[in-house]
């Protein structure tokens, strides 16, 4: 079954002219900057100012504008007769704060949201920046622009058509900046419209067509397990999750090579949570706690965009996605508490808790990933534990990782996506806590709970440098704030991206 037409991002281009001298926009937006003298207006408010010969600081002081980030102040122009533009309609004074990219992305995606509705605007937010800064705001445009909606009608606004960046020295020379920028902010854009169908449609079979079209556009390899492969080669863990839903589990495997020195490319592979729809299974989850739960396979919806997006970034290694995909229903045939799986490759649990289900899909997805893949890293993305929610709140995610650079490299990349992780760490002395009597490990093992839960997972990585992004705590925004709108966030997909785009994303990795 297919979506209803969904909105599109605004198409985003690039100009040396001043924002005022650009022909046919009916938004013209200047920055305001912050320090401790108070507000400055910023780049293009000099043209402005003389186009309009109106005091625009006198427009700014009385809205008591300060120029931090969040601010907006509009001013409508009711006769652009005598104007260059003579399309004008309005001009909007933007707060940029420091104009760091963190500010830049966040003032992007305020211009994103005020601006719905209209056809197009010129905006000089970019024209200080260095290529992070302008990477930053056209992927908080993009994202501000985000809606999802499932209303017969249509959607209920629709996004700007389109943003000129304008007043850059050299538009010709960033075109790259901007294209990169676009790739990435789909992926994010991707990723939470994937994690934002109704589980009435997202099944595991839905995602794994989803998975096809992907490959099929991005030129990836492709495997899927049905039910009855996933048996055959036993993954006792995605069959055992699946096994009282009427929508049966799958394993998708999706494989790209660089164009380039592929033979000798390092291989990466990224694994993501994919439960479909969790209850929660016979430990059952109460109502409140199972409202979001439609978005627990984001780490797949991850997974699977930032996969469609390699080739456009040219990623240098080889990168394998993994999606265990399952939906964790209640049944007459569901897993009950005290019930012992096998996992691929043999490994034993005890699930002593159904709803701690997403470790025994990855357990078997990594399993396969050290048996048969040969990877140089693994990477997991899961809404693994509302404990990392507890730890870390709304607005960071949790990372895990066995080898420091890894660490340091995810890190960074997170930060300059704006998709912050982090550290978290794997203490060896809580293994006892995941002890059972009769299995190799208990999937339920107790607090700390995201610790636990990390190190259930070591288990399967065999000894493999390996980081685990736990994005319970992020998968959901409590808000319309900022890039975020209130709902499936997507996060991860622009953190991977700006880690796996780079030159040699393993750089130090032992
Ligand atoms: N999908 C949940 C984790 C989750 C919680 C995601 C809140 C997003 C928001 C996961 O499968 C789960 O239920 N985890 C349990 C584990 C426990 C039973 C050991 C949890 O965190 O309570
Ligand atoms: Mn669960
Ligand atoms: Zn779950």
């Amino acid at each position: 079954m297919g979506l209803p037409v969904q909105v599109s991002p605004p198409q985003v281009d690039l100009s040396d002219l001043a924002p005022s001298a650009v022909p046919n926009v009916d938004v013209v937006a200047v920055p305001v900057l912050a320090d401790e003298h108070g507000p400055t207006l910023g780049p293009g408010s000099a043209e402005l100012v003389d186009e309009l010969g109106e005091d625009l600081f006198a427009l700014l002081d009385a809205a008591s504008m300060t120029g931090k980030v969040g601010e907006a102040v509009d001013r409508v122009v009711l006769d652009s007769s005598g104007l260059s533009n003579t399309g004008l309609r309005e001009v909007l004074l933007v707060g940029v704060g420091a104009g760091t990219s963190d500010d830049l992305r966040r003032a992007g995606a305020v211009l994103a949201r005020r601006t719905r509705g209209r056809v197009s605007v010129a905006t000089s937010l970019g024209a200080l920046c260095d290529d992070g800064g302008l990477r930053a705001l056209v992927e908080g445009i993009v994202l501000g622009s985000f809606e999802f909606h499932w209303r017969s009608g249509g959607a209920q606004t629709k996004p700007v058509e389109r943003v000129v960046l304008a007043g850059l020295v050299d538009a010709d020379a960033r075109k790259d900046v901007l294209a990169r920028a676009l790739v990435v902010a789909r992926a994010g854009w991707s990723a939470r419209t994937l994690a934002l169908v109704p589980s009435n449609v997202k099944n595991p079979a839905w995602m794994a067509e989803q998975a096809a079209e992907v490959a099929a556009s991005a030129q990836l390899g492709i495997k899927t397990w049905d039910e009855k492969a996933l048996a055959a080669d036993g993954f006792g863990g995605i069959l055992g999750v699946g096994q009282a839903s009427a929508s049966p589990p799958r394993l998708v495997r999706l494989d790209y090579s660089p164009r380039r020195g592929a033979r000798k490319a390092r291989h990466v592979v990224l694994v993501g949570k994919g439960i479909t729809f969790d209850s929660g299974g016979l430990s059952i989850k109460p109502r409140d706690a199972m409202m979001t739960m439609k978005r627990d396979m984001t780490g797949a919806g991850v997974v699977l965009s930032v996969l469609g997006a390699l080739r456009e970034v040219d990623c240098p290694v080889r990168v394998t996605g993994l999606l265990p995909l399952a939906e964790n229903a209640v049944g007459g045939r569901s897993m009950r508490p005290g019930d012992v799986i096998t996992h691929y490759g043999g490994r034993t649990t005890e699930v002593t808790n159904t709803d701690a289900e997403g470790r025994l899909v990855l357990g078997d997805a990594l399993a396969y990933a050290v048996a048969e893949l040969e990877p140089d890293v693994l990477v997991d993305v899961a809404t693994l534990t509302g404990a990392i929610k507890t730890a870390l709140g709304q607005r960071t995610g949790g990372l895990f990782a066995t080898d420091d650079a890894l660490a340091g490299t995810l890190r960074a990349a997170s930060l300059s996506a704006g998709e912050p992780l982090w550290r978290m760490p794997l203490v060896a002395d809580y293994e006892e806590r995941i002890a059972s009597k009769v299995a190799d490990a208990d999937n339920a093992g107790g607090v700390p709970g995201a610790i636990t839960a990390a190190l259930f997972l070591q288990h399967f990585t065999g000894g493999l440098p390996w980081a685990h992004l736990d994005i319970a705590s992020v998968g959901d925004s409590p808000s319309d704030e900022f890039e975020y709108t209130k709902g499936a966030t997507g996060f991860g997909a622009r953190a991977l991206l700006h880690w796996l785009e780079q030159r040699e994303p393993l750089a130090g990795v032992v």
